[in-house]
């Protein structure tokens, strides 16, 4: 089991199709831990989005994702990381497949709607910047019991 980090992006929630790309996970099979609405500070953004410092969008990525609340959530499931990166679709919306989410919902590349952890230490990071430990919930689905009987 792997677990990744996702973020739907200020675009996501002022559009109001958050609801519509989280089922596309749960619909994948993928198991939700931890969900939080939060209104990302300066000093979080520069923290989650430090690899491209300096880079020419940084600035407009970090304005952009401190500018109103976006929903954190970690995502757990076999092979997670990269499952959730084939279903999120390129980086550039215009270059992304259409079925993936940015290949339905988006089209500029800052406006990309949703960040996903690339690689297992990333998730790994992303998923402690963003959660305590005791945020990250343990369950076995009861769906299971009813596929798998004792
Ligand atoms: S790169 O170019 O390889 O560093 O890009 P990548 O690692 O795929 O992602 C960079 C993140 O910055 C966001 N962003 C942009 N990237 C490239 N070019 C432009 N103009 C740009 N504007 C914003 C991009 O969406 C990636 O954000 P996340 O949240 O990680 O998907």
């Amino acid at each position: 089991m792997e677990q990744s980090f996702v973020m739907l992006k200020p675009d996501a929630v002022q559009r109001k199709i958050s609801g519509q790309i989280i089922s596309r996970f749960e619909n994948k099979g993928l198991t939700l831990i931890a969900m939080k609405m939060l209104h990302i500070s300066e000093e979080l953004a520069q923290k989650h989005y430090g690899i491209h410092k300096g880079k020419p969008f940084y600035n407009s990525l970090i304005d952009f994702i401190t500018s109103s609340p976006v929903i954190a959530t970690v995502w757990e499931g076999e092979n997670a990381i990269k499952t959730i990166r084939n279903l999120v679709g390129s980086t550039n919306p215009q270059e992304a497949t259409p079925g993936s989410i940015r290949g339905d919902f988006a089209l500029n590349m800052t406006f990309n709607m949703i960040h996903a952890s690339d690689a297992p230490d990333t998730a790994k990071s992303e998923i402690a910047l963003f959660f305590n430990q005791d945020e990250l919930q343990t369950y076995s689905p009861i769906i299971n019991k009813w596929l798998v009987p004792e």
